[in-house]
């Protein structure tokens, strides 16, 4: 790939010569193609996204999230993501690669997704949840170990909501299960914790019987130490009436019980019911599974990018909660990630780019940050990310030491001390920088010193 993008002019060379020497950013000769944009409101950074996106080869697929909706790029095709649109992914499609995918991967992305938030899940909320997620597949089929049952068609709920009606069991071992099924799953297993032991009749009756028996034990006890201190005639009476009441109750929670040993058929019945941890827990997971529907996001109803190339995610209606902005972000990212690895290693040619605003929202210095990992893993797979944001300290170590390029523009006084520390460049290289017209430039290219360069746009 000969991909040139034209950077600017090298300031230096003209200040002191007179010369123009062009800066060109080389697809072939930066060490991998990660982009990381830097600078304050108005000094570019839009402007430079859309530099890139243009100056991509046709090969390369490109995935913007345009949280400002300002992204516009000739060519590119905009779905616009809001309550009104509701386009969104079901998160319990399978990535059916039996190294990539699978159900646990999906299952883990979920419990990510959530934990991404402000509002991460208690240990128990998630192995609560991981649970409840693992049946809703096997109730499907669809199991861990076994990648030859992963293969299932997308429905969306009126579909499956029309196949549930009809009784027509069949079909719905042929579609994915999506949150609403397991909302539906969690409700009946919180009525199943409500009753008693497990899912199953003969269970919840053996219980009762044997509760019964213990109750009808203290109760005969606490008379008889009574009457020991009494000796009254009532409660004499009351004695003998617990006594024979205890033996028809011992009868029949021995039957309720054996009938329970009878019937049972996998030997995970109780194991099935102290998976589900307390009422309170599943309560308060039903309730998240119910937001997270309720958002839309995640419901399945693909958004229309047919074969288009570059793909505008235009997510500003939903910038109004961080939690739902990064949930869907770090969610798509790491569906992108999959797909890439999946489609197998690219020797090094960039074969999809991924566009990311104001990384400020989405950056921590967590490896399983799906940037992070972008940075770090994926460039033998051909992913890479361009990430924009209004200062250096809005990209993590890793991304700062590994990104390919790094484009400083016009930053904030305030953050010239970190962005020097952190970048090692010179102070006095930041403060030359004017918006719109000049920047800084670090390509990590084979056999040269990584060093700021600054160039004018002009
Ligand atoms: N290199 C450039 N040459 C010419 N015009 C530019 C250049 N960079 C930016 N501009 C213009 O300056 C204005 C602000 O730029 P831009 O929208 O890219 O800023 P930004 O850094 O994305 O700001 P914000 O953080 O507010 O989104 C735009 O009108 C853009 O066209
Ligand atoms: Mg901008």
């Amino acid at each position: 790939m000969n991909t040139e993008i034209l950077i600017g002019k090298d300031y230096w060379k003209h200040e002191r010569e007179q010369v123009d020497l062009p800066v060109y950013w080389k697809a072939s000769e930066v060490s991998n193609h990660h982009v990381g944009v830097a600078g304050t409101t108005g000094a570019g950074k839009t402007h430079w996204i859309r530099t890139f996106v243009g100056g991509m080869p046709e090969e390369v697929e490109v995935d913007i999230f345009d949280y400002h909706g300002d992204i516009e790029i000739p060519g590119a095709h905009e779905v616009l993501f809001s309550e009104a649109t509701r386009y969104g992914y079901n998160p319990l499609v399978l990535n059916t690669d039996p190294h990539y995918g699978g159900v646990r991967r999906a299952v883990a992305d979920v419990i990510e997704t959530i934990n991404s938030t402000s509002r991460k899940l208690g240990g128990n909320q998630e192995s609560v949840l991981r649970n409840l997620l693992i049946d809703a597949y096997a109730a499907r089929g669809i199991l861990a170990d076994d990648p030859s049952s992963w293969h299932r068609r997308e429905a969306d709920d009126d579909e499956i909501r029309e196949i549930i009606a009809r009784h027509d069991w069949d079909s719905l071992r042929q579609v994915y299960p999506t949150l609403t099924d397991v909302i539906r799953l969690g409700k009946r297993k919180l009525k199943a914790l409500w009753m008693g032991i497990d899912d199953g009749e003969p269970g919840k009756r053996s219980l009762s019987a044997f509760d019964e028996y213990c109750r009808t034990m203290q109760q005969l006890n606490k008379t008889r130490s009574r009457l020991n201190a009494t000796s009254s005639r009532m409660d004499e009476e009351e004695v003998a009436r617990l006594e024979k009441r205890l033996v028809a109750m011992r009868d029949k929670a021995k039957d309720a019980h054996s009938l329970f040993l009878d019937e049972m058929s996998t030997g995970m019945e109780f194991e099935e019911a102290i998976k589900y941890n307390s009422k309170d827990v599943m309560l308060s997971v039903i309730t998240r599974l119910e937001n997270l529907k309720s958002l839309g996001l995640f419901t399945p109803n693909p958004p229309p990018f047919g074969q288009a190339r570059i793909r505008r995610y235009n997510i500003k209606p939903l910038a109004q909660s961080e939690d739902e902005l990064k949930m869907f972000v770090r969610f798509r990212l790491r569906s992108i990630i999959r797909e890439m690895m999946q489609r197998g290693d690219s020797g090094g040619k960039l074969r999809r780019l991924v566009v990311l605003d104001e990384s400020k929202m989405f950056n921590d210095e967590e490896r399983t940050n799906p940037i992070n990992r972008i940075v770090n893993e994926m460039r033998k797979f051909g992913l890479a990310i361009l990430l924009a944001g209004q200062s250096p300290t809005h990209f993590s170590s890793d991304f700062i030491a590994n990104a390919g390029t790094l484009l400083l523009l016009n930053l904030a006084t305030s953050d010239w001390d970190d962005a020097a520390r952190k970048l090692k460049i010179d102070q006095k290289k930041l403060r030359y920088l004017r918006p719109q017209m000049s920047g800084a430039v670090r390509m990590l290219e084979k056999g040269k010193t990584a060093d700021f360069r600054t160039v004018s746009f002009a």
